[in-house]
């Protein structure tokens, strides 16, 4: 019995400080949100094994988890009607209301989902309940894109099936056939998906042959930009769930099809660095100690190391190119994308990506609308289901459902 209740109190102990992180006060809910990222980190961990014995992308572990406990079907309901089809040769998943007259037109949102260009589905139960929800209370019908995923692609493949997927919906006839106000149109991801969101709307907005454009872009905690990985909002999360820098630096690597050796040079923005000329023009357009306001900027220093390592632009160009970094767009491309949301969270790296381009985009002179939730992390946003709830993810939905409601 002893013997029993010493091994329960040493394994209590082991998974306590597995479990534990200490986590800043002011973020919802700190407990649950070391669960998670104890399971996250769990099957990042095994993950990392596997790949390390050359046995299975780490990505495809990942994935494989997600499949396994959250893809789920195409289940209608009395309200809303789903279904996968392919647009262009692009997977998406249909969410169509059923209420309103016959004939009446819709409003409608095209949705990126995120994860890393790596991870996720429109098909993953968390964004089939958000597109769901949306579908229901904006009366709108919603196409979730189902863009292939690192490591199988890479840009400008994630970017490309984005841009095909809402191309095709944007075309008049199919706005007919689901009885879609032409006028009445967003594009919107979170993350990953607020980055391809971000960069399908700049083409979209200068394309002249286009006869339909998006009316607003919704973007959540959007990654924007991978010149600097020590933007304040960088340095202060470092070590703030379930986005940890390393991992981000990783994302950007495989999606961009470049060396994972990389990943530490870049922390120490050696890619960015001043005595390299090409990425000069990069650097000025994420100058955060002109775009960020104080309370954001506090006493953080920017990091700008003398001198860098020329290599990894060279093998990695599209680390300069706006389709993969809508940050580095010009003044005039930015002038002309529609009206925008930027959702940003206090405890998540990409804070700053999301605040930097809500301020170009007012300069350009687009009104944006920027909502900061002072204790939110990274992701919050589908944490608003069960079995994964947190009252930051549930307020986070409902305001972006009510903008779209106000604005589309
Ligand atoms: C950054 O670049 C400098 C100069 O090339 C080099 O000495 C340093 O080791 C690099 N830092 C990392 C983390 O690779
Ligand atoms: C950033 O902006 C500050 C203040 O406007 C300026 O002094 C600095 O030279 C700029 N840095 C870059 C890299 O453009």
């Amino acid at each position: 019995m002893k013997r029993i209740f010493a091994v329960t109190c040493l394994l209590t102990a082991v998974f306590a400080y597995y479990i534990y992180t200490p986590l800043p006060s002011t973020i919802s809910e700190p407990w649950k949100l070391m669960l998670l990222d104890a399971t996250f980190r769990s099957v990042m961990g095994l993950g990392n094994l596997v790949h390390s014995l050359g046995l299975i992308h780490h990505v495809r572990v990942l994935n494989f988890a997600v499949n396994q406990f959250e893809l789920q079907g195409p289940r209608s309901s009395e309200a809303v009607r789903v279904r996968d089809t392919s647009f262009s040769g692009v997977q998406v998943r249909l969410f169509e209301p059923t209420q309103g007259e016959p004939g009446q037109l819709k409003r409608a949102v095209v949705y990126l989902h995120g994860g890393g260009w790596a991870l996720g589905s429109a098909r993953m139960r968390s964004y089939d309940f958000l597109c769901r929800r949306m579908a229901e209370e904006l009366n709108a019908v919603i196409v979730s894109v189902d863009y292939r995923l690192a490591p199988d692609a890479h840009f400008p493949q994630q970017y490309d099936d984005a841009l095909l997927a809402a191309r095709h919906f944007l075309r008049p006839e199919v706005l007919a056939r689901f009885s879609v106000d032409p006028d009445r149109v967003a594009v919107s991801g979170d993350s990953a998906g607020g980055n391809l969101a971000a960069a399908v709307a700049q083409q979209i907005s200068v394309d002249s042959s286009a006869s339909v454009r998006f009316k607003l872009q919704a973007l959540i905690y959007p990654v924007l930009q991978a010149l600097d990985f020590n933007t304040p909002s960088y340095q202060q999360n470092r070590d703030v769930p379930i986005l940890y820098r390393p991992l981000m630096a990783r994302f950007w690597l495989e999606y961009l099809d470049g060396d994972p050796s990389f990943v530490q040079p870049m922390l120490a923005n050696n890619h960015s660095a001043l005595d390299l000329t090409r990425a000069a023009p990069g650097r000025e357009k994420l100058n955060w100690t002109r775009l960020l306001p104080p309370a954001f900027k506090r006493d953080y220093r920017p990091v700008a190391p003398a001198r860098g390592t020329a290599r990894i632009i060279e093998e990695v160009p599209a680390l300069l190119d706006a389709r993969a970094a809508p940050l580095l767009a010009e003044p005039e491309v930015l002038g002309r994308s529609p009206r925008a949301y930027v959702l940003t969270c206090e405890h998540d790296v990409l804070r700053d990506d999301g605040a930097m381009y809500a301020r170009r985009l007012q300069e350009a002179g687009v009104p944006v609308t920027h909502d900061h939730y002072g204790d939110g992390f990274h992701g919050c946003m589908i944490f608003a289901f069960w079995p994964t709830y947190f009252s930051v993810g549930e307020r986070t939905v409902a305001g972006y459902i009510r903008w779209l409601d106000q604005n589309l």
